[in-house]
């Protein structure tokens, strides 16, 4: 696996990147730092839904586990067999079996649930609107239709490039229901990143908007699909919901308003009976090359994880307001804003905006309005609240509250206890929720009500899934000890492959270790087996939460005409987690000054998304090599990180180092400043 033994995780303890694995002198010095225990509070523990019997029956029997949580749903015919191991590592479930996942999320709560509020949905300029299962279904049936009408149909990609507006759980769910895989591109991705994940899939159709709203400003939706769209032939219809009003530009025949699409049909709409392994849909991810994996989710395994997992991480009763601040366009969006909620009948909120807009206490206020219970939300945005300051949710009624969440990389323990004390008002459990694209729903996490929690952990893995920490051989490292996270049983939700690329899934996540499924972060457990996730193993970097690989900024960077040679790496941030740092050379006849650095850094914005905009360049007149030619990118995390140097004895020109990291200083403390 490339990249292993330059390890470039995030210490939630020491707060530190690029920590290389613990050793065990390492890890218990830390655990020092960490002793403070949250049992769980008592009146949350005596109405909780999960216990301790639910842990225990999952330990003893996990297919007998995993076959009950699957008959919560409604299955259209029963499968067979739970597992079929046959074909190592292409597990399926629920052989057999049919359903259809939209039915499990809108038409089965029709009749005791048709007028509860699916959404309170927000836009960021302060319209709303209320959304009962009842019209949900309606918006459901009406828009898939619409899609059949344009010859969408079973088996279909759809691209869906949009904001967080009603529409987007709208069109997963129609996608659902006639059989057509939907893939989500995030909104703030640019046109060759929704270019690319289109081409991989060969979409036939993509459902975007005129505009997005981001911070007070529009985001050019339609007018970054019809470039992506210049080099996609297989798209050959899109449909545009009507959010800002902007103009657009129009190609007669392949494109469609959404409202008029839709006021044209039924009310009702024939769902697809769809196997349990037939694809629900595809999500792209950053791996450690330059082209993102497609991560394929099937119906009935993804569906059960989700909606169980859903259940009892967030504890979730029928009078909950939940709120998982996420975005659609990332995984969590999918399993815990969508699939997860509304297979439960749960009332959710959603949130079109940007936290800060038009002022820093937006969130408390949607909080108070709403009367939220449960409270979802990445440790990247608790920092930025702690940054702005308690006296923001303080301005707010919060009490409403009972529960929080934390998910999408290592929450470190002030930024928790900073969440436990100014959001939950100290009374609340956190639940940190470890989890990946991949694994399609949350695998290692706290349940609320009975596992006593330690800020900084994500404590247990969930019933029903088996997890462990190795080393580099492959055995268990045991108590105490760092090492790398495998899953050593499959799990209903997990990921099937990667689309088109059996042999790219086998290789990234099934031939480190025999049997065992490598997900790519370091980890160890302390004395009492609790987990503390310290980041990544490879050349994937977390920026506020989003997963970016190096080599794709790299390509990006080396993609423009002024630059010979491009290193990436990830150094911490305060309040992003990580930030990129670039080491950049130029082309002979260029020179470099403050202007091409930020013409570079928007160039990568440009190329990929303004989440990819690295914080820093250096502009260097060299790389540091080993004498094979491989840039030694630990050393340029040591210098992002002020660390002492490690060993330099392999590089080819040693020389360079030392200007480097003169240079570091100043593009960090520029980088700093915006
Ligand atoms: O490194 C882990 C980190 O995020 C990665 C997965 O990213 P993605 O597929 O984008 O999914 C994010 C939302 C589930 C993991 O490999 N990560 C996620 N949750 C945590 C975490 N690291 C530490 N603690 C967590 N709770």
């Amino acid at each position: 696996m490339s990249g292993r033994g330059e390890p470039g995780g995030y210490d939630p303890r020491t707060q530190r990147t690029g920590a290389v694995m613990p050793d065990r002198k390492q890890t218990i010095e830390s655990l020092e730092i960490e002793h403070r225990v949250f049992p769980p509070p008592p009146e949350f523990a005596a109405q909780a839904t999960a216990d301790a019997d639910l842990l225990r029956r999952a330990a003893e029997d996990p297919e007998a586990y995993w076959a009950e949580e699957a008959a919560r749903l409604d299955w259209m015919s029963p499968w067979e067999q739970l597992v079929d191991r046959s074909n190592h590592p292409f597990y399926k479930w629920f052989v057999g079996g049919t359903l259809n996942a939209s039915v499990n999320c809108l038409d089965r709560h029709l009749a005791e649930r048709a007028d509860k509020v699916a959404f309170h949905w927000e836009g960021e300029p302060g319209d709303t609107q209320t959304i009962t299962y009842a019209d949900l279904h309606e918006r459901v049936c009406r828009l898939a239709n619409g899609l059949r009408s344009l010859g969408v149909g079973r088996g279909d990609r759809v691209a869906i490039y949009l904001g967080m507006v009603p529409e987007l759980p709208a069109a997963m769910l129609a996608c659902a229901r006639i059989g057509a895989p939907h893939t989500v591109v995030f909104g703030g991705f640019s046109p060759d990143s929704l270019r690319d994940r289109i081409q991989d899939c060969e979409c036939t159709a993509v459902i975007t908007a005129d505009e997005g709203w981001r911070n007070g400003k529009t985001v050019p939706l339609k007018a970054n699909t019809d470039e992506a769209l210049t080099e996609c032939p297989s798209v050959t219809s899109t449909v545009v919901v009507r959010r800002t009003g902007g103009d657009v530009g129009w190609v007669e025949g392949r494109d469609h308003w959404y409202d008029e699409l839709v006021a044209a049909q039924p009310a009702e709409c024939e769902p697809e009976a769809m196997d349990a392994e037939d694809m629900l849909y595809i999500l792209y991810t950053s791996g450690t090359t330059g082209k993102p994996k497609g991560i394929v989710h099937t119906t009935g395994g993804y569906l059960t994880g989700a909606a169980s997992t859903h259940r009892y991480v967030f504890d979730i009763k029928d009078d909950d307001v939940y709120w998982c601040a996420a975005d659609c366009g990332w995984v969590t969006g999918h399993t815990y804003i969508v699939y997860g909620p509304l297979a439960n009948g749960c009332t959710g909120v959603l949130y079109e905006g940007a936290p800060g807009f038009p002022a820093e206490d937006r969130w408390w206020e949607i909080v108070e309005r709403y009367g939220v219970s449960i409270l979802y939300m990445a440790p990247t945005a608790i920092r930025t609240f702690m940054k702005w300051g308690p006296e923001h949710p303080a301005a707010h009624d919060m009490s409403s509250l009972r529960l929080l969440g934390s998910v999408g990389e290592p929450i470190n323990p002030e930024a928790w206890m900073w969440y436990h004390e100014h959001i939950g008002g100290g009374r609340c459990p956190i639940v940190d929720t470890w989890w990946q694209t991949e694994t399609g729903c949350i695998m290692i996490s706290p349940l609320p009500g009975v596992t006593p929690t330690k800020p900084g952990s994500a404590t247990f893995a969930m019933p029903g899934i088996s997890a462990d920490i190795v080393d580099e051989a492959g055995n268990s490292v045991g108590l105490g000890a760092g090492g790398y996270l495998v899953l050593t049983e499959p799990w209903p939700s997990m990921l099937r492959t990667l689309y088109g690329d059996d042999e790219r899934f086998v290789e990234t996540y099934w031939s480190q270790y025999e049997g065992k499924y490598l997900a790519g972060d370091g980890a160890r457990r302390d004395d009492d087996g609790y987990y503390w996730f310290l980041g990544r193993i490879d050349d994937v970097m977390n920026v506020s939460g989003h997963r970016l690989s190096t080599i794709e900024i790299e390509s990006a960077l080396v993609d423009h005409e002024a630059v010979a040679e491009a290193a990436v790496v990830g150094r911490s941030d305060e309040t992003t987690g990580q930030a990129i740092a670039a080491f950049v050379t130029l082309k002979g006849d260029v020179t470099g000054d403050e202007e091409l650095i930020g013409t570079l850094r928007k160039h990568v914005a440009t190329r990929i998304g303004p989440i990819a905009r690295p914080k820093s360049i250096v502009l260097t007149d060299d790389l540091p090599k080993t004498r094979s030619g491989k840039i030694m990118r630990r050393l340029l995390r040591d210098i992002s990180e002020h660390r002492q140097l490690g060993d330099v004895t392999t590089l080819a020109n040693a020389e360079v180092v030392a200007d480097i990291a003169d240079m570091a200083e100043s593009a960090r403390a520029a980088g700093d400043e915006d």
